[in-house]
């Protein structure tokens, strides 16, 4: 038992500790097994082991606890979790038991942990790990009609590059739908919206965590991420085997701007932007709209669409923006009517 108590500097260790544990789901967990992680439950203010690993987690274990607990596993076992959840997320999409919005909870935990473990060391295998996961991804939303709208009602909107991406692969998939794009293509799509910031693992942090507005040259640098994006992937996967090339236009081509002068191809525009670096450019201008930063507080969705409306329309493929608006529509009755559709 983990007790923060019985100290003086109880507050401090409070947080520490919350800091040192994760939240995940008991409904992820399976009975009559054992897990290379320990199990905890939060009680009375602290943090209790109620399963050590390697131990069978039994139904009258788990009756001890709440049936609707949060469970806690120390982040120093995270791999061993992200493990099992990689090796059971389509045992869990599969389960015609368990709701929709579970399933998304799952599919958005296990993509995101995934994301930050591949951007903080962006290796052949983490890439095929995050393809393997798309392919699940795209398994759930197109067997369950609202999938994606429940995906998007769990988005995080802390803004983290790893949630970040996650949020905007969502955004794609259900853009992807409307636009009638087959589900092969969805399925690059995705996972080019899972990978379009991989360059920013080439960034220094003190430009990625910067809270006040980037000086000229930090932005300059910062530019630069698309193309590191693409050098990273090539360096990895240097035959494309792993990443089909069409994927490399979410990459390189999502801060293009249709009226030009975007970036890395000031240049390029219109319809000479690759279709899916339009598409992608409008879900991570929204994405970074509706998401909170140390140094702003996000926007509310409705918020976000009429900015990017009224004051950013020409930076859109108009095409791409419409079947936006059309989507975020569907997602809501109440949107569809502020935003006259
Ligand atoms: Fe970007
Ligand atoms: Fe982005």
């Amino acid at each position: 038992m983990v007790n923060p108590n019985t100290r003086p500097e109880a507050g401090y260790l409070q947080s520490k500790l919350a800091q040192q544990f994760m939240k995940v789901k008991m409904e992820w967990l399976r009975f009559n097994r054992s897990y290379d992680f320990d199990l905890y439950v939060y009680s009375n203010e602290q943090y209790v082991l109620f399963c050590r690993k390697h131990l069978t987690l039994t139904p009258s274990m788990a009756a001890k606890v709440q049936k609707k607990a949060i469970i806690y596993v120390d982040k120093s076992d995270a791999e061993h979790f992200q493990a099992y959840m990689e090796e059971n997320i389509t045992d869990i999409i599969r389960d015609t038991t368990r709701p929709i919005a579970e399933k998304s909870e799952a599919v958005y935990k296990v993509s995101t942990s995934l994301v930050d473990e591949l951007l903080a060391a962006p290796k052949a295998a983490c890439i095929t790990r995050v393809k393997d996961l798309v392919a699940n991804q795209l398994e759930f939303v197109m067997a369950n009609p609202g999938a994606v709208n429940s995906l998007m009602s769990i988005t995080e909107h802390d803004y983290y590059t790893y949630t970040h991406s996650v949020n905007v692969a969502i955004y794609l998939v259900g853009l992807g739908e409307m636009m009638k794009l087959t589900r092969q293509e969805i399925q690059y799509l995705s996972l080019g919206g899972m990978l379009h910031d991989l360059g920013k693992a080439r960034i220094s942090l003190e430009i990625i965590n910067c809270t006040t507005k980037l000086t000229e040259a930090q932005f300059e640098e910062m530019k630069k991420h698309p193309r590191f994006g693409i050098e990273v992937l090539k360096s990895v996967d240097p035959d494309g085997q792993m990443v089909p090339r069409v994927c490399y236009d979410a990459i390189l081509h999502h801060h293009e701007r249709f009226n030009g002068g975007g970036y890395p191809f000031p240049s390029m525009n219109g319809k000479d932007i690759p279709l899916f670096g339009r598409m992608t450019k409008v879900c991570d201008v929204f994405d970074a709209l509706t998401t909170k930063r140390s140094y702003k507080a996000e926007m509310s969705s409705f918020e976000a669409l009429t900015l990017m409306r009224d004051k950013m329309i020409e930076e859109f493929d108009p095409d791409v923006f419409g079947e936006f608006l059309r989507m975020m529509a569907n997602y809501s009755e109440d949107m569809r009517k502020r935003l006259n559709l």
